[in-house]
């Protein structure tokens, strides 16, 4: 039986680490588990990861560079796994738009939402798992040593971000009222769509996360 589920949440929420502990589980009780991560996932996708990690992008450039990422792996591989039968597992999906874009960046909500549905095609998981903690928090988790451009590098349009990921990304370099916007965005659709949206504190165990999410992931299953 197919299932389109997402995980998402601000920085350092343990998206990955869920995902791939999910799709370990699904397999080992005999289910085909897919998990795409976003931006990437498709060739396209994952030079655009480049584009997105790296610096001087218009807001609105980014958000149509997140959108051409998603439309292209919902396309390619979203839609075609779970007509197959499979379960899909997205770290982040159209959710990190909302959050990131429409409340991170400030751009109009109506047209992110717009932009979304034409790359989703109206697709949207049966489940979401929100990640939640404050924003503080998550960017301890994903501090490293700036080995890279310092915080004040001139932003050069059309450089894409380096492939090492060691790096911190323009996300995390963002301040802290950016972080807290984001959070407070992603609280928000949790708020309007409580159905579909499960707020889950990431400050927990991830084995305590992950025995919370089973039950309601093999409900959904039908098991
Ligand atoms: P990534 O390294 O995948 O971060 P994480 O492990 O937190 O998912 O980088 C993806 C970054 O892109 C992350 O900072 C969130 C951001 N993002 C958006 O701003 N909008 C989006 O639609 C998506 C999918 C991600």
């Amino acid at each position: 039986m197919s299932l389109f589920i997402s995980f998402e949440g601000g920085e350092g929420a343990g998206k990955t680490t869920q995902a791939a502990a999910l799709a370990d589980r699904l397999r080992q009780t005999g289910i085909e588990a897919v998990t795409v991560r976003e931006p990437g996932g498709t060739a396209v996708g994952e030079s655009i990861r480049r584009w997105v990690k790296g610096v001087g992008l218009a807001p609105e450039t980014e958000l149509l560079l997140f959108a051409a990422a998603r439309a292209q792996l919902v396309a390619a591989v979203i839609r075609p796994s779970l007509d197959a039968g499979k379960v899909v597992i997205a770290d982040r999906y159209a959710d990190s738009t909302v959050a990131y874009q429409g409340f991170g960046r400030r751009l109009p909500l109506d047209l992110v939402s717009a932009v979304n549905q034409m790359a989703t095609g109206g697709l949207m998981p049966a489940l979401t798992v929100l990640l939640d903690q404050p924003a503080e928090a998550g960017l301890a988790r994903v501090a490293k040593p700036q080995l890279g451009l310092p915080f004040d590098a001139p932003a050069q349009e059309g450089a894409p971000g380096r492939i090492d990921e060691a790096d911190q990304t323009r996300f995390e370099r963002e301040g802290i009222a950016f972080h807290r916007r984001v959070r407070s965005g992603f609280l928000k659709l949790a708020g309007q769509e409580p159905e579909r949206i499960l707020v889950v504190d990431a400050t927990r165990p991830a084995q305590h996360i992950a025995e919370l999410l089973w039950p309601r992931v093999q409900g959904l299953l039908g098991r």
